[in-house]
């Protein structure tokens, strides 16, 4: 990959607090999002990875737009006015069936962001889109329940992509796949990337999917970012004990490597509390990694 350095959307410490009642009716603060900076680069795929909980589906809905901060601003700088009008920013869900309006057709629902366009060339473009993903024929006409789970994910891309978004989130969105299908959906996806100039925000809690289809991941532990690294390097050259963890937690063992994460959970112990204050350490280019200051 050549190296991609337009700055596209600048997220700057920012932070989303939910308050929930709790059974007594007392007021509860939940840190989902907590002082996150980062830039996404135009074109690239920003992998974002960490486990269930850790705020990367709430990361997500504030770049969108779809949640607003409590504290910190993100910039659009890659962005002007009409194109954030224009449905520049898209998701695609990780359950594509709850996502999808079960009573249209795949053709009405890749149709549907496409109001602004007079019907025929909405039909043609929607047509066009429903092929590229491979829903061709008659099937444009039939409803979800009609396809199998990777056929609707690809529906949900081919909606994703419709209004000719910048920047797309893929949240997770092969998880709910067989493993079988989930390569050629990632292939689709790098498809669609080229032929419409994409980036992408690719989540998921899958460091193997994300090594492969990022450029640079960012590992997001509690809330709180901990590394962020090109995806070589960081797979190479972990820092954080976290990001360690993450790599060796799913990893079929042998007894040097069982020791070797051992130690790293052992560390990644000591290191579990954050501290507030913390150095953001450049240890190679564009490698950062989150260090309590003591
Ligand atoms: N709408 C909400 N109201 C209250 N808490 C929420 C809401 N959305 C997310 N959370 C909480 O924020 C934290 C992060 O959630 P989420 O961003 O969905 O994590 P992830 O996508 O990494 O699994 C979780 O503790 C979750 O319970
Ligand atoms: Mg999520």
């Amino acid at each position: 990959m050549t190296e991609k350095k337009t700055i596209f959307i600048r997220v700057k410490d920012v932070e989303k607090v939910y308050s929930k009642k709790n059974l007594l009716g007392q007021e509860q603060r939940q840190v989902a999002v907590d002082g996150v900076t980062l830039d996404i680069y135009k074109g690239e795929t920003l992998g974002l990875v960490g486990e269930s909980g850790s705020g990367k589906s709430t990361l997500a809905k504030l770049i969108l737009g779809l949640e607003s901060p409590t504290a910190g601003v993100i910039d659009y700088t890659g962005l002007t006015e009409v194109d954030l009008k224009n449905q520049s920013l898209q998701i695609i869900y990780q359950a594509p069936f709850s996502a999808l309006n079960p009573y249209l057709s795949a053709l009405d629902i890749v149709k549907e962001p496409l109001y602004a366009l007079p019907k025929e060339e909405a039909t043609a473009r929607a047509r066009y889109l429903l092929e590229r993903v491979g829903i061709t024929g008659n099937d444009v006409n039939k409803r979800p329940k009609s396809f199998s789970g990777g056929q609707r994910q690809r529906i949900g891309i081919a909606r994703a992509v419709a209004s000719r978004p910048q920047f797309v989130v893929c949240d997770e969105p092969t998880s709910a796949l067989d493993v079988s299908i989930q390569a050629r959906i990632l292939d689709l996806l790098s498809d669609l990337q080229e032929e419409f100039n994409l980036s992408y925000l690719f989540i998921s809690h899958d460091l193997t999917v994300v090594e492969h289809f990022s450029d640079r991941i960012a590992v997001l532990y509690k809330g709180k970012l901990v590394e962020l690294a090109p995806a070589k390097e960081l797979f190479k050259s972990p820092q954080h004990p976290y990001t360690s963890y993450l790599l060796t937690a799913n990893l079929p063992l042998n007894p040097a490597q069982a020791r070797q994460q051992l130690a790293a959970i052992q560390t990644y112990i000591q290191d579990f509390e954050l501290t507030a204050e913390f150095d953001w350490v450049e240890v190679a280019p564009a490698h950062f990694v989150r260090r309590n200051r003591v």
